[in-house]
């Protein structure tokens, strides 16, 4: 009898999220439980957001507009770039997908960061795409030069995230600019730049003055974190025309909900939202990093919205500590951090109860 799935599909560890609050306080028998594990924003979405939804969700009875013109519009607009280079999607992770199902065929390789974001790696892998992943430089930081130079005639895409997640760090204007020399015209680029409204650091590159020069350049950005709007999926991609026309080809035909079409074009309005999440959140990198540090523990500088802990052991009972008292994290081994914790920056007093319970258990 033949397999009922692919080998491919056998041998897939599915990606393994942050776990939920209310399962945490079931198993653990725990309350006041808080979620520093999904690099959320603490502060809950922008009222102007919340507001948006509410009316969307009296036409729910209607199919969303297919094209979400407006939203693509107000994107356009807010980002300084034509519609045609703007492709919307169901969070960045439907964009990773459809670009892998658009851009590869069975044959090709996809060229990684070892220690980079899981899902590019179970994304390929559900599609039977063969990967190679390049090993990280010393810092938890992408090697670009290695990355360069391990490309070859069977490498069709490269996913870089800038800030890396899990790690946080993230490459420079001349590391990037070096890298993109290097890539044939042939070879799709992705720069996922989830985290890029977070980031505080002069030599931070901006994908978006680079996609006119690079054909081959495709930038992925989300409403998942600083926007706070995770759990209506929302993403988008800025490209050449030409790219984003062949993923209209292959998307569903409403992939976005008329809900996240709504919440998008509010929450660009809603400047302050943006102001009070960034401020709050690097006041709180800077405490995480530094009572961290002072356990000992080499934390980098994030340029994100959360904390790479590389704890020297294993992560599992360290986890499990934090869990029976109520604190969620994230283990990272999927991406190749068997003794590492993702942490997300909470608000100040959530933050104060992991450096707590870290001083315990540590
Ligand atoms: C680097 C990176 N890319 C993409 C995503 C996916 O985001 P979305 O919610 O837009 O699918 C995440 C979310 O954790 C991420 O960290």
């Amino acid at each position: 009898m033949r397999a009922l799935v692919p080998d491919y599909i056998e041998t897939l560890k599915p990606y393994v999220p942050g776990k939920p609050i209310e399962e945490t306080e079931r198993e653990y028998n725990v309350t006041h439980v808080i979620k520093l594990a999904s690099n959320e924003n603490p502060l809950g979405p922008s009222p102007m957001a919340v507001e948006a939804i509410e009316a969307a969700a009296r036409r729910v009875h209607l199919y969303p507009d297919g094209a979400s013109y407006y939203l693509v519009r107000r994107l356009a607009q807010h980002l300084g770039v034509e519609p045609s280079e703007v492709f919307v999607g169901s969070g960045s992770n439907e964009i990773i997908e459809l670009a892998i199902r658009t851009f590869t065929s069975i044959d090709d390789v996809a060229l990684l960061s070892a220690g980079s974001f899981v899902m590019y790696k179970v994304a390929l892998q559900s599609h039977g795409r063969k990967f190679i992943e390049v090993p990280m430089k010393a810092g938890y930081q992408y090697d670009l030069k290695a990355m360069a130079a391990a490309l070859t005639r069977q490498t069709r895409v490269v996913f870089l995230a800038n800030p890396d997640n899990p790690t946080s760090t993230a490459f420079g204007k001349s590391e990037l600019e070096e890298f993109l020399a290097a890539v044939p015209e042939d070879v799709l680029v992705i720069l996922d730049e989830a985290y890029f409204e977070y980031v505080d650091w002069a030599e931070y590159p901006n994908g978006l003055d680079y996609f006119h020069k690079h054909p081959n350049l495709m930038v992925l950005r989300t409403y998942s974190k600083i926007y706070g709007l995770a759990g209506v999926r929302l993403g988008y991609g800025v490209m050449q025309a030409r790219l984003a026309t062949y993923l209209n080809r292959t998307r569903m035909p409403f992939n976005l909900t008329s809900i996240a079409q709504a919440a998008g074009i509010a929450a660009l309005d809603d400047v302050e939202h943006l102001r009070t999440t960034r401020e709050t959140t690097w006041r709180e990198l800077r405490y995480l990093e530094t009572e961290l540090r002072a356990l000992g523990l080499p934390v980098p500088t994030s340029r994100a919205n959360f904390v790479f802990a590389d704890l020297g052991r294993p992560t599992a009972p360290i986890y499990e500590a934090l869990l029976r008292r109520g604190i969620i994290t994230r283990p990272v081994p999927g991406s190749g951090w068997p003794n590492a914790l993702r942490i997300s920056a909470g608000l100040h007093t959530q933050n104060e109860r992991l450096v707590n319970a870290m001083r315990e258990i540590l």
